[in-house]
């Protein structure tokens, strides 16, 4: 369930029409609801309750530090993947032992700034970087809290781009390999080993691939507890997936996956960690566009937007479906029909939907991409010269603009000119 909600014929977010944001912002910009993310959040430490945990946002999905603030006041717990990433947190007002540091290729620049500023645990990807992780902590005196991501060789079943817990994937250390890479992390004098993490990937509709996953991560643990190691933690990720197409698609809830995580690693009295991304930002958010014109071509319409691919790029990323929905409600029975929704980038990939029946929309018309919150924002580009655009956070009646659109002047500015031109 989201805020996003028509009244009085006009889609709004929270109490906010999305019509007085256009009119006070422009289009396009990016819409997040505070309750949605807070209602999201929520869920998610519910179900884990009365298991020691902590919900650890993946700030990758999107990282606005206003939308890190709302989550954090509540107590939620950040997973970074850059030292950029570590910032934005700790400019939310989030403490660093609620930070977990995540990805495969920390520099040795970003462990010391981590280590210096505080961190819950560094989460490990490789044995090189577990060398470089404990040299950096002796250089500055401390040890460093760690836990292995094993990869648990399980097929997550989802897009090919976004999966990450098979054996061919570029992360983690092999599960087959976690007691040799455990060992020699004890060994190492700059490391304190606190527990295991996995995480196989992302938009994840089944639950039984997390569940084999976790199986594997309970064996390993009474395993390694035998062999002497303190494991403590259990990090089981992020990846729960959402309803994209909200008309027939119906993923596992947070309750489950809950229920499931207490079915398989409750007994082992550890800390959960989980690092939700998409459940939490995806639905809370909205891109809102006008149609610029309607083209009728060859046998198909085209509804030209003046957003495009460098805005929302998961459509031609991943072939992803995003809901559209025009901004003023048609009445039901009103008439519809297929349109191809595109954007004003100068390459074919820059197709939000084919065929896609919409209302019989025309210039001018505000519509909204659904689902939106999650990878939208954070992976927009310049391309094409197009100013990133504006996001705006709305709690309750009021909205605020937390990142502003860039001037055209301000965009050129920072290209430099050489001395010689
Ligand atoms: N933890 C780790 C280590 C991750 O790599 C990810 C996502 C997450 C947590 C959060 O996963 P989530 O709960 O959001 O599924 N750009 C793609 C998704 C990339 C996901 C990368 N890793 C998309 O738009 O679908």
């Amino acid at each position: 369930m989201d805020h996003f909600l028509y009244r009085g014929g006009i889609l709004h977010a929270e109490d906010v029409a999305l019509t007085e944001i256009a009119a006070a912002v422009g289009t396009p910009f990016y819409i997040y609801s505070s309750a949605t993310l807070a209602r999201h959040f929520r869920l998610f430490t519910e179900a884990l309750t009365p298991l020691p945990h902590l919900v650890c946002f993946a700030i990758k999905s999107l990282s606005n530090v206003a939308v890190l603030k709302t989550l954090g006041d509540l107590g939620a717990g950040m997973d970074v993947v850059s030292i950029g990433e570590y910032l934005r947190a700790r400019a939310a007002g989030v403490p660093g032992d609620r930070i977990v540091f995540s990805g495969v290729g920390k520099t040795r620049a970003e462990i010391r700034a981590a280590l210096e500023g505080g961190v819950r645990q560094f989460n490990v990807e490789s044995e090189p970087e577990m060398r470089a992780i404990s040299e950096v902590a002796v250089s500055l005196g401390t040890t460093a809290p760690i836990a292995i991501r094993v990869n648990p060789d399980v097929d997550a079943q989802t897009h090919a781009k976004i999966a990450t817990g098979k054996s061919e994937n570029k992360f983690g250390i092999p599960i087959s390999r976690a007691v040799p890479a455990y060992a020699e992390a004890a060994r190492l004098p700059g490391l304190r080993v606190v527990g295991i993490d996995v995480h196989i990937g992302s938009q994840l509709t089944e639950l039984s691939p997390f569940e084999m996953a976790f199986r594997k991560v309970a064996d390993l643990t009474e395993t390694l507890r035998a062999q002497g190691h303190r494991i403590e933690r259990l990090d089981l990720g992020g990846g729960l997936g959402i309803p994209y197409a909200r008309s027939n698609e119906a993923p596992p809830l947070p309750t489950d996956y809950g229920a499931m995580i207490k079915r398989t690693l409750g007994h082992l009295d550890c800390e959960i960690e989980i690092e939700p991304g998409r459940l939490i930002s995806g639905n809370s958010g909205l891109l809102v566009a006008q149609v610029i014109y309607v083209k009728n071509g060859e046998g198909r319409d085209f509804l030209i937007l003046d957003a495009a691919m460098n805005d929302l790029i998961r459509p031609a990323m991943y072939e992803a479906h995003h809901d559209i929905l025009p901004v003023i409600e048609t009445a039901p029975g009103e008439p519809t029909r297929p349109f191809d929704v595109v954007g004003p980038v100068c390459e074919t990939g820059d197709t939000f939907a084919r065929g896609r029946e919409l209302p019989l929309l025309a210039e001018g018309d505000l519509v909204a991409f659904r689902s939106a919150g999650a990878y939208g924002a954070v992976m927009a580009s310049e391309y094409n010269s197009r100013p990133l655009v504006p996001e705006v956070l709305v709690h309750g009646d009021q909205f605020a603009v937390i990142r502003e659109r860039p001037t055209f002047d301000e965009m050129i500015a920072r290209d430099k000119l050489p001395r010689w031109l």
